[in-house]
């Protein structure tokens, strides 16, 4: 354990986690929009900035990916941490304007919005389904496409290796904005355009996974394919 100040308040906190963990541990608000638990902190947002004193210096810091240290004080709702969060999410705002998450963060960090409600899906580039696709599910089917010599991107993108997929859906269901979308048609699920055949439930007959997804699983796993045709509710 270490010994931290957080909010003017001595507090003990595990060595080694970041100062967000240790926030969210003693219900502190400080808002996020790249970040998942489950995942590698990535640092694209900066809605998470806190202010942490070293060397008798206070100075701004992502609290997500900034692990705490014995002595060390911080302010996660100091004037400057508070206005340094609008900026940020004034700015998302103003690239996003009709993105409703972006929207919403902007609305409850003080920002002027000017619509109710925002109408699209834009991808903000937090890179949680990235993370997702390749620390969870394993199999790396996204990665980001930035501006290059080689490449003709007016911006930096997703891409998607339709090789690689397997049909999840784990990138939709973590994206925050809609971006990712997850479509059913009949026995076919349609994601990243990509057309995968559903498997039927051998009991139930109610389509539940991808056969990409299920033959993955049995590669990875060893358990022969024949063995997970039934669904989660009829096992
Ligand atoms: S597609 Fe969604 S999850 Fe992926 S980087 Fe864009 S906004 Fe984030
Ligand atoms: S949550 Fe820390 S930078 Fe996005």
């Amino acid at each position: 354990m270490v010994n931290i100040v957080i909010n003017g308040r001595k507090e003990k906190a595990k060595e080694g986690a970041t100062i967000l963990e240790v926030a969210r541990e003693k219900k502190l608000d400080i808002p996020t929009l790249c970040y998942h638990k489950d995942l590698s902190p990535f640092g694209a947002c900066r809605l998470c900035t806190v202010e942490v004193k070293t060397n008798g210096k206070w100075q701004m810091v992502p609290s997500c990916n900034t692990p705490v240290e014995n002595g060390m004080e911080i302010a996660t709702d100091s004037e400057k941490v508070l206005e340094n969060r609008k900026a940020v999410a004034e700015m998302l705002y103003y690239r996003y304007p009709e993105t409703e998450a972006v929207r919403e963060m902007a609305e409850r960090l003080g920002v002027d919005v000017f619509s109710e409600k925002g109408e699209e899906h834009d991808c903000i580039l937090c890179g949680l389904c990235v993370r997702t696709c390749k620390e969870i599910v394993g199999v790396s089917a996204l990665s980001f496409e930035d501006r290059g010599p080689e490449r003709d991107l007016e911006e930096p993108r997703i891409g998607f290796d339709p090789n690689a997929c397997i049909g999840c859906g784990s990138c939709a269901f973590v994206c925050p904005t809609g971006f990712v979308t997850m479509e059913a048609v009949d026995d076919k699920r349609i994601i990243w355009n990509k057309v995968f055949q559903m498997t039927e439930c051998a009991v139930c007959g109610k389509y539940f996974a991808p056969e990409d997804q299920l033959k993955y699983i049995s590669r990875t796993t060893g358990v022969p394919f024949a063995k997970l045709t039934t669904c989660n509710n009829c096992r």
